[in-house]
């Protein structure tokens, strides 16, 4: 159980894989960044055998797993502190879920970090069921460590993208990216997108008279409206706002071509309550080509 009068850890998932040193190096930076410490945290778990095993060859077995977990959080340590210099660093081995395992400690965390893929998966796999389903249940912000192309470690440099689209998901994620974008010394892109094509052709197709114009002039002054405050309070960070009339993925990846980072809400307006991750987030988690934080 973590201990909660500490100062919040940036929390890093460990599993051995590739993806998951990009995830602890971008997390050892991060924590040096935030003057946070670090955690770093494996969980291993028996798979089911059932009355396949007797409970000393389940015992060995569990022995084993612990064992080359440890190794692997001796590994990610070294690449963190070869990347984090001077941050306190803790690393932890838990008996249990992964997926689980993170989701609980992500309550106590300032933001879980995770590679997008794993050791398990399949060739071509783009985003695997830990990374998804924290992202999903996390307490917190979760950041996904992609690069621009697969197994390549994420860039370093380009402007913080966010989508903003009016929902409270989306006002968190705002302020997780000012914050993010502050620590980097960076600008920081607003992208708002309003329409989904389809009912735009929907509608040019029925005699309706739009305005399309007026509604896209609409759209900027929301916009603005919304980041009036936080520009104010965080006067030292450039800030772009851009609005789209495209479907918010594309809208969203196109902005974030040069990025370092985008961050979204974990659900927009149309996801409700309890429903896991909004297809944005879910489609940014496959497809972004820089690290994607996902905020609630
Ligand atoms: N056992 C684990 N303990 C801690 N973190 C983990 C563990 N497994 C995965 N992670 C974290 O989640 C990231 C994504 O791995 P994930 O397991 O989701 O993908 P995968 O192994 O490719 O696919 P899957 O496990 O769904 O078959 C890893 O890079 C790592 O940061
Ligand atoms: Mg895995």
């Amino acid at each position: 159980m973590a201990d909660t009068t500490a100062r919040r850890a940036v929390l890093a998932g460990v599993d051995g894989s590739v993806s998951a040193l990009h995830a602890t190096r971008w997390a050892a930076r991060e924590a040096g960044q935030r003057h946070a410490p670090l955690h770093l945290l494996h969980a291993c778990a028996l798979p089911p055998l059932g009355p396949h095993a007797d409970t000393g060859t389940e015992a060995g077995l569990l022995e084993a797993l612990v064992e080359q977990g440890h190794r692997w959080l001796r590994q990610a340590k070294a690449e963190a502190r070869d990347t984090g210099g001077e941050v306190k660093l803790r690393t932890e081995l838990r008996v249990g879920p992964a997926a689980a395992e993170l989701v609980e400690e992500s309550a106590y965390a300032l933001v879980v970090v995770l590679g997008s893929r794993g050791l398990g998966g399949f060739r071509g796999m783009l985003a695997g069921s830990v990374s998804s389903g924290v992202c999903a249940h996390a307490h917190g912000p979760v950041v996904v460590v992609r690069g621009r192309l697969p197994g390549k470690p994420p860039p370093e440099d380009g402007p913080v993208v966010v989508g903003v689209d009016g929902s409270e998901a989306g006002d968190t994620a705002v302020a997780f990216a000012f914050e993010e974008a502050a620590h980097r010394r960076v600008p920081l892109v607003a992208v708002h997108t309003w329409v989904d094509l389809s009912v735009a052709e929907t509608w040019s197709a029925l005699p309706f008279d739009i305005d399309w114009g007026a509604v896209a002039d609409d759209e900027r002054r929301l916009l603005a409206e919304r980041m009036a405050g936080w520009r104010e309070k965080y006067p030292d960070v450039p800030v772009r706002q851009e609005v789209v009339r495209d479907r918010p993925v594309r809208g969203l990846l196109a902005c974030a071509e040069e990025a370092q980072l985008i961050v979204v809400g974990s659900r927009g307006r149309h996801v409700p309550r309890g429903m896991g991750l909004g297809s944005t987030s879910q489609a940014l988690l496959h497809h972004s080509g820089c690290p994607v934080a996902v905020v609630r």
